[in-house]
């Protein structure tokens, strides 16, 4: 493998796995991303120009896509519409870059047999009770819950179809929730730490007891990559790290870290068919590849990244008014 299409390159995730590959690997990277809201191109700044190539387009535009998948071994697809509260608000961007996006790139990689992994989420086996004992695996059924999940559902299940009806040469992985630099600030924790930052409260949906199970974006960097190198083709992987907490206690720890006292945060609406718990068991990953987490330490890491959006204040404050006023609309 020489050569790698990164999708949504420039979004969260897709930047991280960026820095990844240059740090680890020799491969020639190509990033195609279409730079909505949720891409910034400083995200990928410093990284060497002779190894990375950037391409502002959509990945529903067959043309152009083609001509990228047949220029590169392997496609690795991070671009997607990635947040819940946007999908219940408008979900119509969700099925055409989830789903058509996706049919799109799955063509292309069968016309010239491209090695594909596709990145999904833990979101598309739908929720687990707060009591329950069991963990997502890889033969959960799916029953995803809001447009997000469902379309990233029929994302999955387009990876499989061409995998069986067309022998594409594919791998996917479904991750929990990821924490790190670079997130955008919509999401949970980095909404939270630039609150705090600009001197408003945190936002907690219902009464906080929802349990994420959070994996640091450099673990399911390292993952994806372990899975693109020595994955079964055809198989499903889970991405975990045993990072179950509830969001209140999530909170606890970010307001203690940033010297902010227990109770300063405002309970707010509950998000519509709000997920209760996500849990992974990433058994097979271990067993299988030999791959584990390598950040261990929830408290350190989240004190690295309220480091890093202390640091980076540029890179997110040219977008927190749109974001609150999103919030302020939707009543969070
Ligand atoms: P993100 O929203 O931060 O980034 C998405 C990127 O895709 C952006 O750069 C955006 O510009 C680009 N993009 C969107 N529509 C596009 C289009 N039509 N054509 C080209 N580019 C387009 O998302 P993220 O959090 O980095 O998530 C990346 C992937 O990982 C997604 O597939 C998501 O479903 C999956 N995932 C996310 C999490 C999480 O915790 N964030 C967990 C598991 C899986
Ligand atoms: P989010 O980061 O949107 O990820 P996901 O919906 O994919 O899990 O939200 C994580 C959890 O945090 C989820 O249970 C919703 C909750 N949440 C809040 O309590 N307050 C907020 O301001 C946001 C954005 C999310």
């Amino acid at each position: 493998m020489r050569s790698v299409l990164v999708t949504g390159g420039a979004g969260f995730i897709g930047s991280n796995f960026v820095h990844h590959l240059v740090a680890h690997t020799d491969v020639d990277i190509t990033v195609l991303d279409a730079l909505t809201y949720a891409g910034d191109l400083r995200s990928l700044a410093g990284l060497p120009g002779n190894r990375l190539t950037f391409v502002r387009g959509d990945i529903s535009d067959a043309e152009l896509v083609d001509g990228l998948v047949a220029g590169a071994d392997a496609v690795v697809h991070f671009a997607a519409e990635s947040h819940n509260d946007n999908s219940l608000a408008e979900p119509r961007p969700f099925l055409h870059t989830n789903i058509v996006g996706t049919y799109t790139l799955l063509e292309s990689a069968r016309r010239h047999d491209r090695r594909f992994h596709h990145i999904s989420t833990d979101e598309v086996y739908g929720d687990l009770e707060l009591d329950d004992p069991g963990r997502f695996t890889e033969t959960t059924p799916y029953n995803p819950s809001s447009p997000y999940s469902a379309t990233k559902a029929a994302s999955d299940l387009l990876v499989r179809a061409w995998m069986r009806s067309f022998g594409l040469r594919a791998t996917i992985s479904n991750c929990s929730n990821n924490y790190g630099p670079r997130q955008h600030i919509e999401k949970f924790i980095p909404r939270q730490i630039t609150n705090v930052l600009r001197g408003s409260r945190p936002k907690l949906y219902g009464q906080g007891r929802n349990v994420r199970d959070w994996v640091h974006v450099e673990d399911h960097s390292s993952a994806v990559l372990a899975i693109l190198e020595r994955g079964r083709i055809g198989e499903t992987y889970l991405v975990g790290a045993d990072g179950e907490r509830s969001n209140v206690e999530v909170l606890a720890t970010i307001l203690r870290l940033m010297d902010q006292p227990s109770d300063a945060y405002d309970l707010v609406t509950d998000r519509a068919g709000h997920d209760l718990r996500y849990a992974i068991d990433w058994t097979k990953l271990r067993e299988e590849l030999g791959w584990a987490p390598a950040h261990r330490d929830f408290e350190a890491g989240l004190a690295a990244t309220i480091e890093w959006y202390r640091s980076n204040e540029d890179w997110w404050t040219g977008s927190k008014d749109a974001t609150e006023d999103f919030y302020r609309s939707v009543g969070k």
